[in-house]
């Protein structure tokens, strides 16, 4: 069973879009077993989910809310019967709940989304996690930790260049594929994939997002 946590510093990266867009195709595309943890005190992907629940009455996996404090003794007590689990966490989880919960994980993206403004405190969370990466296999000698970052919201930024060069330094490998900034992301649900859309109007963000998450199962070796 492999726990995923998309984490970033900044509230806004895509954590929860991500997260759905992800569990979407891993579900349906790579018939994988997946449950999506929602610890953000907001509910972003539990709203979404009732929300489709209007329209649908079965779906490719469930959606289990929790109080962020209570994320961590769920993950520790659940049993094998998953392939995936991931975990949302909203942007001012305290570091201490997203340090508790990443001990719990084997499997993290940062998604970046490089822009001047952010450039710093991005530069500074790739270097935490970092340590985080290299703590963990220092401690749990049969880790298999994975760590990767990937570029969200792509707009053909020189920022972009300059955050893959920086990742490239302090040795976080970053995803080939990133996702540009689309409104077919943005209008995301819990149970429809990109990756077997037959709307022919989606062709474009079809092949982008079939791209990444042939990666994503590569690298997280899925
Ligand atoms: N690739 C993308 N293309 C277009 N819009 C995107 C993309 N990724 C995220 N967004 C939009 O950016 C906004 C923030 O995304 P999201 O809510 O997933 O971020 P988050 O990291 O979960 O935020 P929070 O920290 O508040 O939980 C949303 O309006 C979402 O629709
Ligand atoms: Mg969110």
């Amino acid at each position: 069973m492999d726990i995923f946590l998309i984490s970033a510093q900044k509230g806004g990266a895509g954590k929860s879009t991500l997260t759905a867009l992800i569990s979407n195709s891993l579900a349906i595309d790579f018939r994988k077993k997946v449950l999506v943890i929602d610890g953000d005190e907001q509910g972003t992907i539990t709203d979404f989910r009732e929300a489709d629940e209007l329209e649908l009455e079965e779906f490719p996996y469930e959606v289990k809310k929790l109080p962020t404090k209570e994320v961590a003794e769920y993950l520790d007590n659940l049993e094998d019967q998953y392939d995936v689990v991931f975990v949302d966490l909203q942007g001012s989880t305290s570091d201490n709940d997203i340090l508790e919960i990443m001990m719990l994980a084997n499997r993290v993206l940062l998604p970046i989304i490089a822009r001047k403004a952010d450039l710093y405190s991005t530069l500074n969370y790739v270097e935490t996690i970092r340590k985080i990466e290299t703590y963990k296999k220092e401690e749990e000698e049969d880790t298999d930790f994975l760590l990767y970052a990937m570029l969200n919201q792509k707009r053909g930024r020189i920022e972009e260049k300059a955050m893959r060069d920086y990742c490239k330094e302090v040795g976080v490998n970053i995803f080939e594929n990133g996702l540009r900034d689309l409104v077919a992301y943005a209008r995301w649900n819990t149970y429809e994939s990109y990756m077997s859309s037959d709307n022919s109007d989606l062709n474009a963000v079809k092949e982008e997002f079939t791209a990444f998450m042939n990666e994503f199962v590569e690298k997280y070796k899925l």
